[in-house]
């Protein structure tokens, strides 16, 4: 088959890496990156780094309102797709390089893969609810990650091509945490070896976006003694610019650049909590067996609430803080495959 993948941002060339690799051993497969992220390490790190072969085309699209950048994605994404007529097209996740790839493909007929199909926070003011059941509904085939998901799209009458194939995000976890240990300096290079420290990631638009959620979630930094890595997704960074915030008044924080994925996963093993607003880092946390505390209103990934390995806390400041500080002892499971996702993905795409 010759399949057409889109890929933007940064969570997307992870979960490419190793459906790539399982898909090109029987199948054609040309990449288009939309350019969604364009920062060198939002994007060419994780190519280089994570061996994903290099995109055939580039649209090039950068940062822009929710419209004109999915509306000028799917334009681009449309040419290329009435040349090269591809008998399916590949997408991941729930980003607006996922709606444009979806909508296209389902508007000249041609059938749209999706991975990690049925995820649902219910909450329809995040952009990425809205990419999601639009993509959702538009597939032809669903590859869901986990149980919950296929029960979310059973719940809106999707049953048809829908398969729990498990989380691709584990398999890329499987793949690289031994190369990541022997191929990554950070710890040492941020002399975080052996010392007691918490990562931080932050970028979801309900937060960046919102001056007080920002001031509260700076405030609860500040009033925890445990040393903080933030490596600061560009978004935050120009977010607490405009904002006017001074970083250097939160005490212990060590803000850093966002990191490739190897020294990601070191960040992530070596950390005594994670405390972040990101879906793949939830999962990460919990691969890792490193307690999360998710500063969100909801989650997808609701599994890894179970026996407090993750906590929800929105962005109170008092719940975050007292979710650091709390001594938790989950019981970890395998609720996310077994590291087989992409071949299973490559089984079902054959179906087709
Ligand atoms: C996007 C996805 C989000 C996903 C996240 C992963 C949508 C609606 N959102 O959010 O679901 O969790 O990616 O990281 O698709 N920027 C740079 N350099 C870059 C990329 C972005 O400076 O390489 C800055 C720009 O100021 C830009 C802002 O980040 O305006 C937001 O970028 P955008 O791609 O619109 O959304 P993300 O917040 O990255
Ligand atoms: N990640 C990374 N470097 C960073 C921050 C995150 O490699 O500095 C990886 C992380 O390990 C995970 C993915 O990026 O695999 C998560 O992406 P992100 O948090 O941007 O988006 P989300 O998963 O929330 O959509």
């Amino acid at each position: 088959m010759n399949i057409l993948t889109i890929l933007g941002a940064r969570p997307q060339f992870i979960k490419a890496a190793p459906v790539s690799r399982a898909l090109r051993q029987h199948h054609n497969e040309k990449i288009v990156h939309t350019g969604q992220h364009y920062d060198a390490n939002m994007s060419d790190i994780f190519f280089e780094e994570l061996e994903i072969p290099k995109p055939d085309y580039h649209l090039g699209i950068g940062s822009a309102s929710h419209g004109k950048q999915t509306g000028d994605m799917m334009t681009k994404i449309e040419e290329i797709v009435l040349e090269d007529r591809p008998d399916a097209i590949l997408v991941y996740g729930d980003t607006n390089s996922t709606l444009a790839g979806a909508l296209v493909g389902a508007k000249l007929h041609i059938p749209v893969l999706h991975i990690e199909a049925g995820l649902r926070s219910f909450n329809k003011k995040m952009p990425e609810e809205i990419n999601r059941i639009m993509t959702d509904h538009v597939s032809a085939l669903l590859f869901a990650p986990t149980e919950t998901a296929i029960n979310n799209l059973k719940d809106e009458n999707i049953t048809k091509g829908v398969s729990n194939v498990g989380d691709v995000m584990y398999d890329a976890v499987l793949y690289n945490r031994e190369l990541a240990e022997k191929k990554s300096s950070i710890l040492q290079d941020l002399s975080l070896e052996g010392e007691d420290f918490l990562l931080i990631t932050v970028h979801r638009a309900e937060n960046t976006d919102d001056r007080e959620k920002m001031a509260a979630i700076l405030s609860a930094f500040n009033q925890v003694d445990t040393l903080k890595v933030w490596p600061m997704h560009p978004r935050t960074k120009h977010k607490i610019e405009e904002y006017g915030f001074n970083l250097s008044d939160v005490k212990n924080l060590k803000i850093i650049e966002p990191v490739g994925y190897l020294d990601m996963i070191q960040l992530e093993v070596g950390a005594e909590k994670i405390v972040t607003d990101s879906g793949g880092v939830q999962k990460e946390a919990y691969f890792f067996e490193t307690p999360c505390v998710t500063m969100r209103e909801q989650t997808e990934w609701v599994e890894t609430l179970e026996g407090e390995a993750n906590i929800l806390v929105g962005t109170d400041e008092e719940k975050i803080v007292q979710a650091i500080n709390k001594t938790v002892s989950p019981q970890y499971k395998e609720l996310f495959g077994n590291g087989q996702a992409a071949e299973k993905i490559v089984e079902e795409l054959e179906k087709l």
